[in-house]
């Protein structure tokens, strides 16, 4: 979501932020500005649209300063134009603000400070913060901020300056920061991405902490003003993982990583047929398991409910995150939760987490980003080790988060002192170099896409564990190409989606020789017969998949439980390469954000 980046140091401000802002990009958002203080004075630049945007105004190359904050904005209060960009000051023009998150008490707060004179000028929350700090400054900015803080309600990455003092103050409750330090100077970031090219040393903020830096210093205290000590944590991702080493996409570069990515989840995992995995809670009290995400990640928790259920005959249930916060859910010490999510920011999953702890549950994270939010709020985890992912269609995540849930099931079985079959140990061994097949079939899935392009709808279809292939296929093609696509279990298709098929409809269908391939073949024979455009994911071919289907992808035979990963490659790389015909902003679709750390 939005992009946050704060500098105080020797070195000119400018560069820099634009550099971190460029590197936040991926969050996606809808504008973007920068606030330098020169000579005492705040100078602000922004602008609706994209950084490149920003980049070419004049001014821009004019403010020589060493101290700044910047941000992209992802418009939740008031549409995106150049007033309602952050920063945002006060009306003296001596506090500059830059905001992630959303202030709930924004409107009886505006109301109070316009009745006291304040004169607020855009339509966001986060403008009011900038009055409501100066209301209370006294010439010291962290006091200050301390004491708005107190007032507001809601979430916050927050990031503050003040024209006559040579620091930065910067806030968290709910939306992430990070610190990083460097030689003679320091920042603070949304994320650890736009510090990796300055420092690998950085600190993580947690909720309700305030740090204050100094380019030769830094304090960290809590919102009522208590020192505190922490940890500095080293980045390990490089800098070269975040270019798109020669791909034209980062979507393209991160789906032909796969082989790479499910190698790196599986190191030191799985040995002398067993698997090892560090989890801090006693399996014996478990009585049932909630699986919470969002998104690509509520689709892989779909396929590890099967993964649970089948190994381990141990109920699971998977929740939208969003959703299972505000029912009230049944939990109890007995129960489990684990919450997926790559980014380990998504607010909803958070607070998911949050609610699991209040209820006394134990829980369990499943995340890409190292130091993330929802890995300092679970006891344990499994971390995907897939570096980073930029495209904000997520891809190598979603097939490592697969291996995750199988890898938890067979450990569970472990724990439950089962057998695990060999079948699967080994099929997991050899999934990188299936994926290396399917990936070596990308032009024939180009030409397919080339035909398709134009379509206005699609249809996917899967069952049992491919149900949640045909959602992520779906999901795929509509976040990157704009195009509708629904994915239905096929066999549901007779219940109601079957009325939209004609001969403009194409239908996938996910189709892996198990048992449930002639029910699919049925399913395939009723769209057929309503002259639906079939294009079907296949082990082999057979002379009736070859009668019915317009387009056939081939695709290697796993072991049924593998068959989710290698049959999403190529939906992956059909989607992709229908946005890129169609000349879609493929990294950074629109409307969307890479973490969404709002509710
Ligand atoms: C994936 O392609 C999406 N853009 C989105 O659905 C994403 O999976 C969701 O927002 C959850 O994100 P997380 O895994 O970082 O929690
Ligand atoms: N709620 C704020 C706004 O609409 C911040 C949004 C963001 O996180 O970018 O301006």
């Amino acid at each position: 979501m939005c992009g946050i980046i704060g500098y105080v140091g020797e070195k000119e401000a400018v560069p820099i932020l634009i550099k971190g802002l460029e590197t936040l990009e991926y969050r996606g958002y809808d504008s973007a500005g920068v606030c330098v203080s020169v000579s005492e004075e705040l100078n602000v630049i922004k602008k609706k649209g994209k950084i490149a945007e920003l980049k070419q105004l004049p001014e821009l190359s004019q403010i020589n300063g060493n101290v700044g904050i910047a941000h992209t904005r992802w418009a939740t209060h008031g549409e995106p134009n150049e007033i309602n960009a952050h920063p945002h000051t006060d009306s003296k023009k001596e506090i500059a603000i830059v905001h992630n998150g959303i202030i709930e008490n924004y409107y009886t707060l505006k109301k109070l400070l316009e009745d006291e004179g304040y004169n607020i000028v855009s339509e966001t929350d986060s403008e009011i913060i900038a009055h409501l700090i100066s209301k209370f400054y006294s010439g010291n900015l962290e006091e200050a901020t301390m004491k708005a803080l107190h007032f507001v309600e809601g979430a916050f990455g927050l990031v503050i300056m003040h024209s006559r003092e040579r620091k930065i103050v910067a806030a968290r409750k709910g939306s992430p920061l990070v610190i990083g330090i460097g030689n003679g100077e320091m920042f603070v970031a949304s994320d650890i991405t736009a510090l990796m090219e300055h420092t690998k040393r950085v600190i993580y903020l947690n909720d309700d902490e305030i740090a204050t830096l100094t380019p030769n210093n830094y304090s960290i205290k809590t919102l009522d003003g208590k020192e505190i000590d922490k940890n500095i944590d080293e980045i390990k991702w490089t800098v070269d993982q975040m270019e798109k080493g020669g791909f034209k996409h980062f979507m393209l570069k991160e789906i032909f990583e796969q082989p790479e990515s499910i190698r790196n989840i599986l190191r030191g995992r799985v040995k002398d047929n067993s698997v090892n995995l560090t989890l801090d809670f006693d399996f014996k009290e478990i009585e049932k398991i909630v699986l919470v995400a969002c998104g690509t990640s509520w689709h892989s928790a779909l396929i590890g409910k099967h993964f649970i259920e089948k190994l381990v005959r141990i109920p699971v249930e998977v929740d939208y995150a969003s959703e299972f916060r505000y029912r009230d859910p049944l939990l109890d010490e007995k129960s489990l939760v684990v919450a997926i999510s790559q980014s380990g920011e998504t607010a909803d999953t958070l607070a998911a987490i949050k609610e699991a702890k209040k209820k006394k549950a134990k829980t369990i994270g499943i995340v890409n980003v190292v130091g993330s939010s929802i890995t300092r709020e679970v006891s344990s985890g499994i971390y995907l080790h897939a570096g980073p992912e930029i495209g904000v269609a997520s891809t190598k995540a979603f097939t490592s988060q697969v291996v995750a849930l199988l890898l938890l099931s067979l450990y569970l079985r472990k724990e439950k002192n089962l057998s695990i079959d060999k079948e699967i140990l080994d099929g997991l061994e050899s999934l990188p170099e299936m994926i290396e097949k399917v990936l070596d079939s990308s032009e024939e899935i180009k030409k397919i896409a080339e035909k398709l392009k134009d379509k206005k709808n699609f249809l996917y279809l899967g069952r049992g564990l491919n149900f949640p292939t045909a959602l992520e296929g779906a999901l795929k093609l509509k976040e990157i190409s704009y195009i509708h696509a629904e994915g239905y279990p096929a066999a549901e298709m007779k219940h109601g989606p079957i009325a939209l098929i004609d001969d403009d409809m194409p239908v996938v269908f996910v189709c892996p020789k198990d048992d449930t391939y002639k029910k699919i073949m049925s399913n395939m024979e009723e769209v057929k017969a309503r002259k639906g455009n079939i294009v079907a994911v296949i082990n082999e071919k057979d002379d009736k998949i070859s009668e019915l289907a317009e387009h056939v992808i081939e695709v290697p035979k796993t072991s049924e439980l593998l068959s989710p990963i290698v049959n999403s490659i190529p939906l992956q790389l059909f989607a992709y390469y229908i946005a890129d015909f169609k000349g879609c902003d493929i990294d950074k679709p629109r409307n969307l954000a890479k973490s969404v750390t709002v509710e």
